[in-house]
């Protein structure tokens, strides 16, 4: 170690103590504020900062004169090693390895950076696994298991030095045409909330020493934009806001204590959410006691002068950003670099906003353990990306993120049927069934990082060595010809079943046609496909449709004709696989959707929990969804009875039980989601006709009973009154339990009563479930 090393380590020195068999440092606090003393100006705004791994390279290698230049007074974070120059893991861990051991000598204080990178289905790295994409993993409806991916996502981001991941997007979502669709968790606020909360206690892990900072984005309300276009201003009420925007934000901060936030690039009522003091200070930190970083969304303090014009300049903007509560602007030092330093010379900010954000920074770096050892062993890197481990979760995740959307019988199929065609632009496309932030989904590529199997290949491998299977592409998913819609008819009849892969391909470029600014203004299958679908459908024989798709597809000709619909969203590297398991029924589905399929992108927005008043039908189309929220099919049957509801009336700061039994009566094991609806049946302000507050996937063998007891809090029975306060009113609840928002089993109701109770927090957010 040189001068400077020895120098923070002299900084830094305090006692420590040994917790738990960890030795844990004594007062993080002193630390930082005896290195906040000893920083210049510069040096501070230097950790508000971020720089592109790729402007430090020359010729591929770490050039220390370009870091002599561009980060001589250190830096806050060093923008995705792995994500932007798609090296080896082994070369991923040099270099980050490299900019540390810079950092740490070769500038006055030695503070090495936070390095972040993308990880919403899996680490966005060239050979790490990846996982279904999000909307897929919110269709498990299972958080355990998106806590595993999770824990498994962050070992591979530590191994390469990696240490905050710009993921989970809680974005409710409420207009599927948005291209980001498949970032979220879906439609409901109560389902993101908990499998939000699960990723993100993955990621971190129970030490931050070995955890991964979670970055709970975009913050607020994202997933409702004008238009369906990326970006564009939000409008919603605080109330909505409230209940169901910042919900999921609310449970990240108060239950999973959620080590930093992003900023969401839109407007709300003219205010940029860059610039909202409301949202980034009051809301976040002052109501909920937030206390890590907020980062800024790629460029958008920026925006603030380039799109939204509520900042003539950069100073402006920076001025406004850190005023609202930005600390870490992202990825590259732009506005909170000269400008902001400019700022605080003028005196148009105060050095102590600065001070604040450096000491947030300082903190996050220290929980990190950054101070005591950067560095990681870059040997031991490779064996840890797509180990079996993590293939086999991502084939258990993808499984169980299918949803049968429509079954008549055809499905199974049987493994030594004698042919099959396999139909569609997605039929053989392995990369098709990647997510817009996968590796190679992001970068344009063409071939997947990782080894994967297309769903023809993984039908190849399942059926019998006699089975014929003729494969025929028909038409691109979108642009193109029907020039191979011939090819494809022959196949099929020919055949005794046709298997039609149709959808989209995600990602960020114009071949795509869902992923982030990929937003359409129609929900239909792209392109010739649902021509093909319908001349396959002609031939008369049975046909399955699978559809792999990053949004939910109006496809309600293919409802009525077809007989089978299997929906795999974008199911990652083992999607392929794991759509033959459910085609040939080694794998029962038991996904449920978390989002409503609209039957025509005019009825958007069109989430189940609407509100009373929202109800009618269209002059040619019913006002109700193609297929409702919570839907899913399974190839056994389940029986649900004995709803108890204890007791009957409880006091507005009490707790109620909702017990019931649920059965697999078919003959086969399976997975049921069971769900838990309530309705306030009147209240001073209009409440949803029903809303989600608890679930649980279930695995039941043939005949198996278990016992389901839910345990609700009032406060979650608790909304937004008139003068946006959180009150429980007394009254009559409704309690509906079922297989999905629509297939509602069991039905009964309890009463609060006494009096209007004003919430205040800490307050109840999931609700308990027992089984038995
Ligand atoms: C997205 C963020 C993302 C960032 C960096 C932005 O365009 O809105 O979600 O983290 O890019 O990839």
């Amino acid at each position: 170690m040189t001068i400077m090393g020895d120098r923070l380590v002299a900084l830094l020195f305090c006692p420590v103590a040994e917790e738990g068999g960890r030795t844990m440092r004594t007062d993080v606090r002193s630390e930082v504020e005896r290195l906040l003393e000893e920083m210049t100006l510069e040096e501070k705004i230097a950790q508000l900062g971020s720089v592109s791994v790729v402007d430090l390279l020359e010729e591929g290698k770490f050039s220390p004169e370009k870091a002599r230049r561009l980060i001589p007074n250190g830096i806050g974070q060093m923008t995705r090693i792995a994500g932007w120059t798609g090296l080896p893991p082994k070369q991923v861990a040099e270099l980050a390895n490299e900019v540390q051991r810079f950092l740490r000598e070769e500038t006055r204080l030695g503070i090495p950076a936070i390095v972040h990178e993308e990880c919403l289905s899996g680490f966005m790295a060239k050979g790490a696994t990846a996982y279904p994409q999000a909307i897929g993993l919110a269709s498990t409806w299972e958080p355990e298991l998106i806590r595993r991916m999770t824990s498994a996502v962050r070992k591979e981001m530590r191994a390469v030095g990696a240490h905050q991941g710009l993921s989970p997007v809680l974005d409710v979502l409420r207009d599927p045409r948005w291209g980001r669709v498949e970032e979220t968790l879906g439609e409901d606020h109560y389902l993101v909330a908990r499998m939000g909360v699960a990723y993100i206690e993955g990621l971190q892990g129970d030490d931050l020493r070995e955890g991964v900072i979670a970055t709970a984005k975009h913050f607020a309300a994202h997933g409702f934009p004008e238009g369906g276009r990326n970006c564009a201003p939000v409008h919603v009420g605080e109330r909505e806001f409230r209940e169901v925007f910042l919900f999921p934000f609310e449970a990240a901060v108060r239950e999973a204590k959620v080590k930093s936030v992003m900023n969401a690039y839109h407007d709300l009522d003219g205010v940029p959410c860059a610039a909202s003091g409301k949202l980034l200070t009051e809301i976040l930190r002052g109501e909920w006691g937030f206390d890590g970083i907020v980062v800024s969304d790629y460029g958008a303090i920026d925006m603030l002068r380039t799109t939204h014009r509520t900042a003539a300049d950069k100073k402006e903007a920076a001025v406004q950003a850190l005023e609202a509560g930005i600390d870490v602007e992202l990825p590259e030092i732009n506005c909170y670099g000269e400008p902001l330093l400019q700022a605080v010379r003028e005196g148009l900010i105060s050095e102590a906003l600065i001070d604040e954000a450096a000491r947030r920074v300082l903190k996050a770096k220290m929980a990190l353990g950054l101070f005591d050892d950067p560095f990681v062993d870059p040997e031991e890197a490779p064996s840890t990306f797509d180990p079996p481990e993590h293939r086999s979760l991502a084939l258990e995740i993808a499984r169980k993120s299918i949803v049968l959307l429509k079954n008549e019988g055809i499905l199974p199929l049987r493994k030594d049927i004698g042919s099959i065609a396999v139909v569609g632009p997605n039929a053989a496309s392995a990369r098709s069934l990647l997510g817009d932030y996968t590796f190679t989904a992001h970068l344009s590529l063409d071939e997947a990082s990782v080894p994967m199997a297309s769903v023809l290949d993984g039908i190849k491998l399942k059926v019998s060595e006699k089975t014929v299977v003729r494969y025929a592409k028909g038409c691109e998913v979108f642009g193109g010809t029907k020039e191979g819609f011939t090819e494809a008819v022959e196949a099929a009849e020919n055949s005794d079943v046709a298997i039609v892969v149709v959808g989209g391909r995600s990602g960020l470029s114009k071949a795509d046609t869902c992923g982030e600014s990929r937003d359409r203004a129609d929900l239909g299958l792209p392109g010739y496909q649902q021509e093909l679908v319908e001349a396959i459908c002609r031939t008369g024989k049975p046909v399955v449709v699978v559809l792999i798709n990053g949004r939910p597809l109006s496809v309600g000709w293919i409802a009525e004709n077809v007989g089978a619909i299997v929906e795999a969203w974008l199911p990652g590297e083992e999607g392929g696989n794991a759509v033959a398991d459910v085609l040939f029924g080694d794998y029962n589905p038991g996904g449920k959707l978390p989002i409503s399929v609209p039957r025509t992108v005019g009825q958007i927005p069109i989430n189940y929990n609407r509100k009373p008043a929202s109800h009618r039908d269209y002059v040619f189309t019913e006002g109700t969804p193609l297929f409702p929220f919570g839907h899913g099919l399974s190839y056994t049957s389940f029986e649900y009875s004995d709803l108890e509801i204890t007791p009957k009336e409880i006091g507005p700061a009490s707790k109620v039980t909702v017990s019931f039994k649920v059965k697999n009566v078919g003959d086969r094991e399976g997975d049921e989601v069971v769900q838990l609806y309530v309705r306030d049946v009147v209240a001073s302000v209009t409440r949803p006709v029903k809303e989600l507050k608890g679930f649980e996937r279930l695995t039941l063998k043939p005949g198996e009973e278990r016992k389901v007891a839910f345990k609700l809090s009032t406060d979650q029975l608790a909304f937004y009154d008139g003068d946006v306060e959180l009150v429980v009113e007394p009254g009559t609840f409704e309690v509906m339990v079922g297989s999905s928002s629509e297939d509602i089993r069991l039905k009964g109701s309890f009463e609060v009563v006494g009096r209007r109770r004003k919430v205040v927090s800490p307050r109840k957010i999931f609700t308990e479930v027992k089984i038995t």
